[in-house]
């Protein structure tokens, strides 16, 4: 069976490389033939696959250096526009990856079919840039949506959110496909993205909790709101009508939370725009949830927390289990880009029982 590939391979390799620069001898197209779908390292130190020009077109994949001694091209197979998968770990990049961005008005969508026993998907949205959202923090120019039969409303995301994650639900029964589309509308930037799908398995330990949109699994880590980064004047950076939670894994013998800015002024979520403001002060704009946080954790606190500053010290303690951070903003944010709002960038600790 081997040797009949061989010579099946070698005899497309003769009929494909005919009219180019032809091997001058056998020892040359056995070469290749060995080299044949083996891995290889391209530009930027990314993995492809050793194939035949010809082969890497067809697939879609992208040129990125030479292999078999020059003779085969390392591909970089790309999941991309159009594309439909039932893979775990797929990774979704923009069309021109790995060489520039997307200049354009496009849609581009790939579906991740459902398995039975696939309850949840995670995005590890490695890179992505599309364009920032408008005076009003909604995604006017550019999209990211997932669409999904089962849950929640969907997310819109848009802007700078590389390193973010998130869980989407696909249901215990239904047999429907997740969708995943990237709207770009017009050439005054360049879009970027590379998401990594992972399938989870109902019952398995790595599901997110019920209604969380993220989900941290270690005793510290940095959580950022969607599109956080620099100020841009006159504009917010977070988005409107968010509605979610995100849920921190407790860990064993711990018994608080604390929630901190790092860095130290990286918090901006609503009004006042001069200040902290907690409890029912918030209702009025933007705000965030921690139960019962205060500077210490031993007193009854506040639920809600809004302006520039998180209570006196840009610390907060709850002990409230499990472990939540509530994100709410609403329609408006008139007065948020007036103030050039850039949203949170918080480090969580779990602390240890102390009696
Ligand atoms: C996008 O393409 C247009 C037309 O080719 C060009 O004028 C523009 O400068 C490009 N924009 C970017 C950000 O590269
Ligand atoms: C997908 O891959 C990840 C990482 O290897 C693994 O933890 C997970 O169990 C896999 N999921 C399925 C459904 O096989
Ligand atoms: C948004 O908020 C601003 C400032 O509070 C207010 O003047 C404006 O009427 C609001 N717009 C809408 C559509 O509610």
């Amino acid at each position: 069976m081997k040797n009949y590939l061989s010579v099946f391979f070698l005899t497309v390799a003769l009929i494909q490389t005919q009219a180019q620069d032809r091997p001058s001898s056998i020892a040359e197209y056995i070469n290749i033939l060995r080299y044949q779908n083996t891995g290889c390292i391209g530009t930027n130190n990314l993995e492809g696959v050793c194939l035949f020009s010809g082969d890497c077109d067809n697939k879609r994949g992208a040129n990125i250096g030479g292999c078999a001694n020059g003779y085969g091209i390392c591909c970089l197979e790309k999941f991309t526009c159009g594309g439909s998968t039932s893979k775990n770990e797929t990774v979704f990049v923009n069309p021109n990856y790995p060489f520039h961005g997307e200049n354009g008005t496009n849609t581009c969508q790939v579906t991740v079919e459902k398995d039975e026993d696939i309850c949840q998907l995670r995005l590890d949205l490695i890179e992505f840039n599309l364009a920032q959202p408008d005076k009003n923090g909604q995604c006017t120019t550019d999209s990211f949506m997932v669409r999904s039969t089962v849950g929640e409303r969907t997310m819109i995301l848009c802007g700078d959110n590389g390193g973010q994650h998130m869980y989407i639900d696909m249901g215990r029964e239904s047999g429907n496909p997740v969708v995943l589309s990237v709207v770009s509308n017009g050439n005054k930037m360049t879009r970027r993205w590379k998401i990594k799908i992972s399938k989870i398995k109902c019952q398995s330990l790595d599901m997110a909790p019920t209604g969380c949109l993220q989900y941290y699994r270690s005793s510290s880590e940095l959580v950022r709101s969607f599109n956080w980064g620099p100020p841009t004047k006159g504009n917010v950076r977070y988005l409107s009508n968010l509605r979610y939670s995100v849920c921190i894994r407790v860990e064993e013998n711990f018994c608080s939370i604390k929630w901190e800015t790092q860095p130290s002024d990286s918090f901006s979520w609503g009004s006042p725009f001069n200040g902290g403001a907690e409890g029912r002060q918030c209702n009025d704009d933007d705000f965030i949830e921690i139960y019962q946080g205060s500077t210490t954790g031993l007193v009854v606190g506040e639920d809600r927390f809004c302006g520039t500053r998180l209570l006196s010290k840009n610390v907060i303690i709850s002990q409230v289990k499990p472990f939540i951070l509530r994100v709410k903003s609403n329609g408006n944010a008139t007065l948020n880009s007036r103030n050039s709002q850039t949203g949170f960038s918080l480090r969580y600790t779990q602390l240890p029982c102390m009696f």
